[in-house]
């Protein structure tokens, strides 16, 4: 059976224009002025609406352990929320236990990840430097499709490696065809901090940001970029936060190095007075980097519009505030450090950037699908529109307004970060490889239903949306 879009305005990175869509096992067949249908086709009237990429979400903690508890989301509720929110592919982090290798603990996230509803991948996290570490990265890319790993320089004791163990891993991760994201903070320095803080008797969540300074960011950003150069690597900085931190990524850009910026949601819209609010509300807002002061906000959209910043990822890392966030109620350093995005970056970034004019629609499009997929090796099968490329669409009408609320959301969480913000436009279905996963804004994909996403290596990355 084919499935036939008809009447809708179809948006890519490049283009807006009127087109009717064929569909045929999973992927788009043709494009055309009009189709008419045969008898069994299915068909899908799209009129007043636009057809957008699915959106790939690249920077997720679905299950994820993590300071002494885990998310909230799993593989099945997280990506109901992702496919309720528009994204049709997620790159999952993995949490190597300590000892364990990371092809063995690979085998454990594909375990978990055969829950999903939507297509999924998984970054190889690496927190320990043991030398097999370096014989197994090509045969995580080769063999596994995993072309990306993650190391943290912050979250001492748990996830951190200092800069000589960054530079040998992201030297053999270069010469391999990998990609390493870093997540920059100067860890020793933020401890520092946070225990004289608490000594002062400072424990509320505000102490979250004052204790994380922007210049904790910008220099581990810094490191991090000159440690790349070094090793020649590909380097991806995730949830750049400040203008001070991205101002380094420019630089470095400049300088000729593979640099690439990723921006979240939460950091584009709402800033560090939230972590005052009375009444330990401010806890819901803990993650890291913190939010900032406001004025940062305008860096990251210009960045945006730009090319700096090359995507959006969630950092979708949920925890409930009864039971999980209220862990930190009387010292902030044992507030779980994350914030829920999975289910509202596409309308907050739709709504913030296009709707009040920051970024095209176009631009939305790269930086939600295109920019992703070519960075992480899943161009030219996802992260755009065209003949040949899986179907995974977004169907999207710009004239509904509705407001955001925990009372219809699918994370599994008792608050939403957005709560009762109203935005222009709703998703009104979302297509992964064809089938319906959503129909009129309701999750009816079911679960387990996602493949498993092998990916290309960044050499392969094609020098145009993401350069
Ligand atoms: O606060 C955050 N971002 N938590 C998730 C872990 C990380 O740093 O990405
Ligand atoms: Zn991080
Ligand atoms: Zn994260």
């Amino acid at each position: 059976m084919k499935t036939i879009i008809q009447n809708g305005t179809i948006v890519t990175a490049t283009d807006i224009y009127k087109a009717d869509l064929k569909i045929e096992q999973g992927a788009i067949t043709a494009i055309s002025n009009h189709f008419i249908p045969e008898k069994d086709d299915h068909v899908i009237d799209a009129s007043g609406q636009y057809i957008l990429p699915g959106g790939i979400d690249v920077h997720t903690h679905l299950a994820w352990p993590f300071q002494s508890t885990g998310t909230a989301d799993d593989f099945v509720t997280g990506t109901q929320a992702a496919a309720a929110g528009g994204i049709t592919s997620i790159i999952n982090f993995t949490n190597p236990k300590k000892g364990q290798t990371l092809l063995d603990n690979l085998q454990e996230w594909k375990k978990k990840g055969e829950s999903s509803l939507i297509d999924y991948g998984f970054h190889s996290i690496i927190s320990e430097y043991t030398d097999h570490v370096l014989e197994e990265l090509p045969i995580l890319a080769e063999r596994e499709g995993v072309t990306s790993i993650k190391l943290f320089m912050a979250y001492k004791g748990e996830l951190m490696v200092n800069d000589r163990e960054m530079y040998k891993i992201m030297k053999k991760a270069g010469e391999v065809g990998i990609i390493t994201s870093i997540h920059a903070e100067n860890g020793d320095l933020i401890d520092e901090l946070v225990e004289e803080s608490l000594a002062k008797g400072n424990t509320d969540p505000i102490f979250h940001a004052y204790t994380r300074p922007t210049i904790t960011e910008s220099e581990a950003t810094g490191r991090a970029l000159a440690i790349a150069e070094a090793a020649n690597a590909h380097v991806y900085i995730v949830h750049v936060s400040c203008a001070d931190a991205l101002e380094k990524v420019e630089r470095a850009k400049k300088r000729g190095v593979q640099a690439f910026a990723e921006t979240c949601p939460h950091y584009l819209v709402l800033d560090e007075s939230y972590l005052a609010l009375p009444d330990f509300e401010g806890g819901k807002y803990v993650c890291s980097p913190p939010l900032r002061e406001k004025w940062n906000q305008d860096h990251l959209w210009r960045g945006i519009s730009s090319g700096l910043v090359s995507t959006i990822g969630s950092d979708h890392c949920p925890f409930r505030f009864e039971g999980q966030k209220t862990l930190g109620r009387d010292n902030f350093a044992k507030i779980p450090n994350g914030c829920p995005g999975i289910e509202d970056m596409f309308s907050i970034l739709y709504h913030y950037g296009v709707q009040e004019g920051r970024i095209s629609l176009q631009k939305f499009v790269e930086v939600m699908s295109t920019g992703p997929a070519k960075l992480f090796g899943l161009y030219p099968k996802k992260g755009s529109i065209s003949v040949g490329f899986d179907a995974d669409l977004v169907l999207f009408n710009p004239k509904i307004r509705r407001e955001i609320t925990k009372v219809k959301q699918y994370q599994n969480l008792d608050y939403n970060l957005y709560e009762g913000t109203v935005v222009q436009g709703a998703i009104t279905r979302v297509l992964s490889r064809g089938e319906e996963i959503v129909r009129d804004g309701i999750v009816v994909g079911q679960k387990g239903r996602g493949q498993y996403l092998f990916r290309k290596k960044v050499a392969n990355i094609e020098k145009t949306v993401t350069s």
